[in-house]
């Protein structure tokens, strides 16, 4: 049996497999965020661990104790501060943490950090965190022995070990992406270095072994090893079979990213496109972000006072685009804007916008928001034929219609099951398990194709044209 733990914004979840990839136990911990301030996003480490510790409590004791190995993947780019005993200095800086833009503009304006990195340095990435943390918490920054990435400090709790794994490490503004290892050129322009980072492996690669203390506690065997595992969107990338040239998904969660494997390094940062390594040896892969996809739809539902599901249920088929427009920059945007003070809007209102009318302006924004990352993949001369739906907005078979039609791209549904985060997560633990390869990262069973509704294509396109020049009318404003 092997052990998947992803550790999202909004929960930790748990997905264990057998050596058929079948699924044997699945456990979900919700977690929250909190923002104290504007553009700010923490979350506490201990309650990282305190969902891991339930949703491990959940899985029956017989497959705890058949667990050979454990794989982790989680939410990117968060800054977890640790200091020479490992303690926590301060809640962690999350991924869609916009504070650190006056910094991150500071370290992309030299040009070693994109031409070593392949990305722009933006405001959620790790580097810029720890120059705001220097510039405005300069006791702590002192206390700085260790940065880990979100999942890597699970990985301290069940191992022992300071070790991280290539593809989030791709998003730190710190690794050599080519190379696969980390500057010390960048390390030394945020006053760090080698030392305050942990041991790099591959993702497919055994990082350590379960501490004692925790085998004993929770009935598992003391030779489980912790497999390098992989940042969310690297380890859906697994869960899917998205690993060669050709293949993509879109996975809507709290971020929306329109993914694409590579068959090679192909760094563009120009068109706010990322580029990381991916989670087995000599892959890499693109992707464009949006930092807001169901959390916009969650924002909208408490707004409304309703549940999400609720909301999409009774949509029916697709319509074209109404006249209500929606922006869904609720905490600034990636790609392709690299923009931390753009907000949101509702543009368009009229006596008859509904609930209705504005869950469908919702969903649309982000498929529009999709189809310009899409825009700018092609910028770099990425191609996307088809695309497989994670996430859990993936459920909407309205919204991914409206992905379908935006982007003129087929999306297909997996059957039921979730083949995201959690379930790449424990792929990669049978990879470092047993000395397994890429191979074993297959694509799921496609339950039904959602195909460009081409009546609405030209409606669609007119939206699209329509949300672009709502952008550019409000960027800017404050
Ligand atoms: C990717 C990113 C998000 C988080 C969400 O660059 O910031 O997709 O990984 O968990």
């Amino acid at each position: 049996m092997f052990l998947g733990l992803d550790l999202g914004t909004s929960g930790l979840k748990a997905v264990v497999i057998d050596e058929d990839q079948q699924i044997q136990a699945e456990a979900t911990a919700a977690l929250t965020v909190s923002r104290p301030h504007d553009g700010w996003s923490e979350q506490s480490p201990a309650d990282w661990i305190a969902a891991a510790e339930q949703v491990i409590r959940e899985i029956p004791a017989p497959i705890r104790a058949a667990l050979r190995a454990i794989g982790l993947s989680g939410q990117m780019h968060g800054a977890t501060l640790l200091d020479g005993a490992d303690n926590v200095l301060r809640p962690c800086i999350l991924w869609n943490d916009t504070r650190a833009h006056e910094q991150a503009a500071r370290l992309d304006a030299d040009p070693r950090f994109r031409a070593i990195t392949g990305n722009i340095v933006f405001p959620g990435f790790t580097a810029p965190k720890l120059v705001w943390v220097r510039e405005n918490e300069p006791d702590i920054f002192a206390r700085v022995a260790k940065v880990l990435l979100p999942k890597d400090y699970l990985r301290l709790w069940l191992t022992g070990d300071h070790v991280a794994e290539m593809s989030d490490a791709a998003g730190t503004s710190w690794l050599d992406t080519g190379a696969r290892d980390w500057s010390d050129t960048l390390l030394r322009e945020t006053g760090l270095d080698r030392s305050a980072m942990p041991r790099l492996v591959e993702g497919s690669e055994p990082s350590g072994q379960i501490r004692r203390e925790l085998a004993d506690r929770f009935g598992l065997r003391p030779d489980v090893i912790v497999a390098g595992g992989a940042g969310d969107n690297a380890a859906s990338g697994i869960g899917v079979g998205v690993v060669g040239a050709g293949q993509a998904f879109v996975s809507l969660g709290t971020s929306g990213v329109l993914f694409a494997a590579n068959d090679g390094y192909r760094p563009a940062p120009e068109t706010a496109v990322h580029t990381f390594c991916h989670a087995v040896p000599g892959t890499w892969h693109q992707m464009g972000v949006i930092l807001a996809a169901t959390d916009a739809l969650n924002w909208f539902a408490r707004l409304a006072g309703r549940d999400a599901a609720e909301l999409t249920a009774g949509l029916g088929e697709l319509q074209p685009p109404g006249k209500t427009r929606f922006l869904p920059y609720l905490g600034g945007e990636r790609t392709p804007l690299n923009d931390a003070a753009i907000r949101g809007a509702f543009i368009g209102l009229e006596h008859a916008t509904d609930r209705r009318a504005a869950t469908r302006a919702v969903l649309e924004g982000v498929a529009f928001a999709l189809r310009d990352c899409r825009d700018a993949l092609a910028a770099t001369g990425t191609r996307i034929d088809r695309l497989i739906a994670v996430g859990g907005g993936s459920r909407s078979d309205y919204w991914l219609a409206a992905i379908a039609t935006a982007l003129d791209t087929p999306v297909s549904v997996p059957v039921a099951g979730d083949y995201g985060g959690a379930f790449g997560a424990a792929r990669l633990a049978i990879m470092a398990a047993t000395g397994a390869g890429a191979e074993i990262a297959t694509p799921p069973r496609i339950a039904r194709v959602i195909e460009p509704n081409s009546s609405l294509s030209a409606a669609f396109d007119e939206g699209h044209a329509r949300y672009r020049a709502a952008r550019d009318a409000i960027r800017g404003l404050t």
